[in-house]
């Protein structure tokens, strides 16, 4: 039974991970800021920093959001980004984001699911994804989807949150993540679940050597995984 954010509905995970990213949207940035201290927006710059041999044109962020690894990723110079999630109201806080920015000629933000994504095969030069395959209803089906729409020899740039294994990180983050976490989240963020489900999600998911082997199983080769903050997330490449 895969982790869902509403226990007590019986939507598949996917309409509830859309629904409870909808709910969250106008206070996402926010709460994603304040609740990394920051560390979140270093975590993207450290991954978009893989890419940097590549000088990829044509990128695609996977799960975009509100487009902060897409916004990230223009330190690339690319021509173009284009930035698909599930969830209209993360998309629509994003648009208003990159409006602002005067990015909206470059980041172009769509309704798409990564686990059918509706591009041509070897299309874009550098696929990332930050914290959004935790999220996905198949993971293995997401990134195999991922690795059709990469050219061959381009990338794939991934961050998620990890497990922290050593003492005293381990139980500090286990601390944080299980109750200030839930709690921060919910008076801000007025869900209930959303906070909860965070940490939950993290800890059903596959990190490191478990996250290269389905990495490699879809075809990526070259596979790296780089853990940052004592392993509290970690960056996965893979080359196509
Ligand atoms: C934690 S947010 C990350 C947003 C952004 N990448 C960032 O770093 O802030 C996860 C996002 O994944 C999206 N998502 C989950 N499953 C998805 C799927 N199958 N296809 C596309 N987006 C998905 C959610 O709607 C949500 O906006």
């Amino acid at each position: 039974m895969s982790v869902v954010p509403y226990k007590d509905k019986g939507d598949p995970k996917k309409a509830q991970v859309a629904e409870m990213f909808d709910n969250i949207s106008p206070k996402y940035d926010l709460l994603n800021h304040v609740l990394s201290l920051g560390i979140d927006i270093t975590w993207r710059k450290k991954a978009v920093k893989m890419l940097a041999q590549d000088k990829p044109k044509l990128i695609l962020d996977i799960a975009t959001g509100t487009g902060d690894f897409a916004i990230e990723a223009l330190a690339l110079n690319p021509e173009k980004i284009i930035g698909v999630d599930i969830s209209e109201g993360m998309l629509s806080e994003g648009r208003k984001k990159m409006k602002k920015k005067g990015l909206d000629h470059i980041i172009d933000l769509q309704l798409g699911d990564s686990e059918g994504l509706l591009f041509e095969d070897n299309k874009f030069d550098a696929v990332i994804v930050s914290f959004g395959v935790r999220n996905f209803e198949n993971l293995e089906k997401g990134l195999a989807d991922m690795y059709r729409v990469l050219k061959p020899g381009g990338k794939t740039v991934i961050v998620e949150f990890s497990k922290p294994r050593k003492f005293p990180m381990k139980q500090a983050y286990g601390f944080y993540s299980n109750y200030v976490l839930p709690q921060v989240g919910k008076v801000v963020s007025k869900d209930k679940s959303a906070y909860t489900y965070l940490p939950e999600s993290v800890q059903a998911f596959p990190d490191g050597e478990d996250f290269l082997a389905v990495l490699k199983k879809v075809g990526f080769t070259s596979t790296v995984c780089k853990p940052l903050t004592f392993g509290i997330s970690s960056i996965y490449v893979g080359v196509k």
